[in-house]
């Protein structure tokens, strides 16, 4: 057994740990999965297969914005590319500036890459948007110019099952409550209300990445499970799928929501769907703010329908950090900051260092794929096109990337340029006005090659022509 530690030598030791440049996933005194997880790679690695990349990756320029992970720095890195980085997002001035001159742009939600922001990107080929959503970039234009966008919708679900759990067992204790009692120096030791979760009923509305998720670690509590989809989906563990949102909603003692945001769930939750829950029953809304039609849940909560709510997400939310979060965003929320055993989040469920981590990891792995590779797969406005790799010693090779406007007529002529030519395989799709093809060709020369790109340049309705090798 090794001797115990002085206090003040352990202090010392757990200040330099921190220090310590290289912690940079997690400062949690435990260790987290991603510490010792072998981290994916761009792709599997293949001898069979050739590397192939563009003329030279030093040539590839990217601006990244926003303090994105370091997981996606070091990806960039062991690409090669040019990195320019920020902590911050650029004043949209600077913004023009800089992104003449890039091929790829690396943001979060903050910056916004307008039409007009856009215009002035003669270069690039790709964004990566390092989080859930899109709605900063005009994803139409980036799309009509042949540019791909990347997110990471999913790297989070983790992370929102695990808060919501969390809530589950918090609201069932009233733990918010006497949280902030003590806080304010107020003893309060009590039981009345306050449950255990095992043996109750956890009802899921919406059973995908998270809501799955989720079932599987409320089933670990002894918790049973109900969930209602739109799609048949098959049950995790000794979950159910039930046939209406009516029967979850009467049979749970919590109603968690797990649902995107379309017109069928705006107000999906309103006071028929309350009524319908079981008296004293609590609601969970870790999706989207729309989904509950909060003036309807203040009223259960106030009549005492409901036991209590977690809220993470807003009708209207603040647009940054700070004392923002106040009545002007939406009517009823000064009384809902006041009522007992309701907890309220700042949309927190996603937000975690292991989500940021994966995010960076996916976003920069899908980028550098395109840009070495050409693979498209998992881009969120641009057709999704994936080629097999070219043989590891295939010399005299190149790949063709043409990205054209969806019109009759391009592929024919695009087959003509390469009919006098080897071509070993090719795959086309399309995605509204955009087109994307790939092809490999093999036995060509350096004047053959350069031949079919400016032949390619030069048809009329091309957006973006590169070639690998
Ligand atoms: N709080 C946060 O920080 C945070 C973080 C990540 C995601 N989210 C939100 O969580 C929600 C779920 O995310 P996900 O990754 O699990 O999405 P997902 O697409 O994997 O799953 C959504 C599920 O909802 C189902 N669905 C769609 N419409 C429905 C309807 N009308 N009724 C019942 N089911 C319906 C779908 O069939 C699907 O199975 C999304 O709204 C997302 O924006 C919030």
């Amino acid at each position: 057994m090794s001797s115990p530690v002085p206090i003040s030598q352990l202090s010392r030791s757990l200040k330099q740990a921190s220090l310590s440049p290289k912690k940079e996933v997690s400062t949690s005194p435990t260790s987290t999965y991603l510490d010792s997880a072998p981290r994916p790679r761009a792709t599997t690695f293949d001898r069979s297969k050739k590397a192939l990349k563009p003329f030279s990756t030093g040539d590839i320029k990217m601006l990244i914005l926003e303090n994105i992970n370091q997981t996606a720095l070091d990806t960039f890195h062991d690409k090669g590319y040019q990195v320019e980085f920020y902590k911050t997002s650029l004043p949209e001035d600077v913004l023009i500036e800089k992104i003449k001159d890039v091929q790829v742009i690396g943001v979060r939600s903050k910056t916004k890459l307008t039409a007009k922001v856009l215009s002035h990107a003669k270069n690039l080929i790709a964004i990566g948007c390092f989080c859930i959503g899109t709605n900063q970039v005009d994803l139409e234009y980036a799309a009509d110019h042949g540019i791909c966008v990347f997110n990471s919708p999913f790297c989070n679900s983790r992370s929102v099952a695990e808060m919501t759990l969390a809530e589950v067992i918090g609201l069932s204790r009233q733990l918010g409550d006497r949280v902030m009692e003590m806080h304010q120096g107020v003893w309060n030791k009590k039981s009345a209300k306050c449950w255990e979760v095992r043996g109750k009923t956890l009802g899921i509305v919406g059973y995908g990445h998270i809501g799955s998720q989720l079932s599987v670690l409320a089933e670990a509590l002894g918790m049973r499970v109900l969930y209602y989809d739109i799609l048949s989906l098959m049950a995790l563990g000794n979950s159910e799928q039930v046939a209406t949102l009516d029967e979850v909603l009467g049979e749970s003692d919590f109603v968690t929501l797990h649902v995107p945001e379309t017109p069928e769930t705006r107000k999906m939750i309103s006071t028929a769907q309350i009524a319908m829950m079981k008296d004293g029953a609590y609601l969970l809304n870790n999706c989207r703010g729309s989904v509950v039609d909060i003036p309807a849940l203040v009223e259960a909560l106030k009549l005492g329908k409901l036991a209590g709510a977690a809220l993470d997400v807003y009708p209207a939310e603040p647009r940054k950090n700070g004392p923002d979060f106040k009545g002007d965003l939406f009517p009823e929320l000064e009384e809902l900051k006041s009522m007992k055993n309701v907890i309220l989040t700042p949309h927190i469920g996603g937000s975690t260092e292991e989500a940021q981590s994966a995010i960076g990891i996916e976003v920069s792995n899908a980028l550098s794929n395109y840009i070495n590779e050409g693979t498209s797969t998992g881009a969120v406005n641009f057709p999704e096109v994936a080629l097999r790799g070219l043989d590891w010693d295939q010399q005299n090779a190149v790949r063709i990337l043409y990205i054209h406007q969806n019109v009759p007529g391009v592929l024919r002529t695009v087959n003509q340029i390469l009919s006098d030519h080897n071509i070993e395989k090719q795959f086309s799709d399309s995605r509204g006005n955009v087109a994307y093809l790939m092809a490999d060709i093999s036995n060509v020369n350096l004047d053959d090659i350069k031949s079919i790109y400016e032949k390619l340049e030069n048809t009329p309705y091309r957006i973006i022509t590169r070639l690998l090798y």
